[in-house]
């Protein structure tokens, strides 16, 4: 591994990343690492694969001119992961799976390798006890789109050592994310303050009638917001976004559970609040 001074001044080195999970996080954050040195992606079915082969095409091209994607091995078994410093879980917001995960990763990594998890609303304690390696286990928590966004918010299981807190802080800053350590409570900063906020959108429409593009037009050009929050809830994914709330108790509004109910789960399912044509 090559050394690294970094900007918070710990002396480090770069990291083989290896990710389990194909989605819009698995996806930004193979690509943004893939800028640093060979990342490894595990993939659960076939067809998850070949959806992840093609987001990381994209995503690559837009940081990259050159084969970026090519540096991204796409892989079916956990055991992939072996060769790797710091193995990632990035699957599904639920606590049993990504439980059952950790605990298989806490297995088969070395006592060496760091082992985390993107969780954006489950206890880092809980999932850290479940790999049975809390000591040299991380919260690392990214945003979408993961290259464009520069925030990285990290939480640590109260056993985590001195080396493992050095190394996922040095780590997240080589990807070039601006690093806050948050407290381990649910949905962290961003989404504990966020999704109250989306959801309170969502019943501002239903009380009022109102149509989400206004809704939309007042808070990108009224608030500065890059985007407004029924664009954003689609961008997020209705079913990624019921899942927050739930670990977060914040109650789920009625038109996000009947949009899911009916599969419009967003801009990745071609419809949410907005329709994505194409
Ligand atoms: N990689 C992947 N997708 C990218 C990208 C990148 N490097 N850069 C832009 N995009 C995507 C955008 O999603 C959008 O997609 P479509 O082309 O399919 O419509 C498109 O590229 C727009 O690209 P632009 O370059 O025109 O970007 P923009 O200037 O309009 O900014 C944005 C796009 C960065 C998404 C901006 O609108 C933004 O910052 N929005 C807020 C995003 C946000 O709040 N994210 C946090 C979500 S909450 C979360 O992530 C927490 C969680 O735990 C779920």
């Amino acid at each position: 591994m090559e050394d690294t001074a970094t900007s918070n001044g710990h002396a480090t080195a770069g990291e083989r990343l290896a990710v389990v999970g194909s989605g819009a996080i698995a996806c930004g954050l193979a690509a943004t690492a893939a800028q640093l040195g060979e990342v490894v992606l595990v993939a659960r079915s076939e067809t998850s694969a070949r959806r992840a082969r093609g987001r990381l095409e994209s995503v690559c091209a837009r940081l990259s001119e050159g084969p970026l994607a090519e540096r991204v091995r796409i892989e079916r078994d956990l055991d992939a992961v072996a060769g790797a410093t710091f193995v990632l879980e990035t699957v599904l917001e639920d606590l049993e799976v990504k439980r059952g995960l950790l605990e298989a990763l806490g297995r088969s990594t070395g006592p060496d390798a760091l082992l985390g998890t993107t969780t954006s609303s489950l206890s880092v304690q809980a999932l850290a006890e479940a790999s049975g390696a809390p000591e040299r286990f991380v919260g690392f928590h990214p945003f979408n789109p993961v290259p464009r966004m520069k925030l990285l918010e990290v939480a640590f299981p109260r056993e985590a050592g001195a080396g493992t807190r050095a190394r996922a802080l040095a780590y997240g800053e080589l990807l070039g994310k601006t690093v806050v350590e948050v407290p381990d409570s649910a949905g962290f900063v961003v989404n504990r303050l966020l999704f109250p906020y989306l959801f309170g959108a969502v019943e501002l429409m239903e009380q009022t009638g109102m149509e989400a593009g206004d809704v939309d037009t007042c808070m990108t050009l009224g608030a500065g917001h890059p985007m407004g929050p029924l664009a954003l809830l689609d961008y997020v994914g209705l079913d990624v976004a019921e899942a927050i709330g739930r670990t977060m108790s914040v109650p789920v509004p009625a038109g996000v559970q009947a949009l899911i109910e009916q599969g419009a789960l967003g801009k990745k399912a071609g419809r949410g609040f907005y329709s994505y044509p194409g």
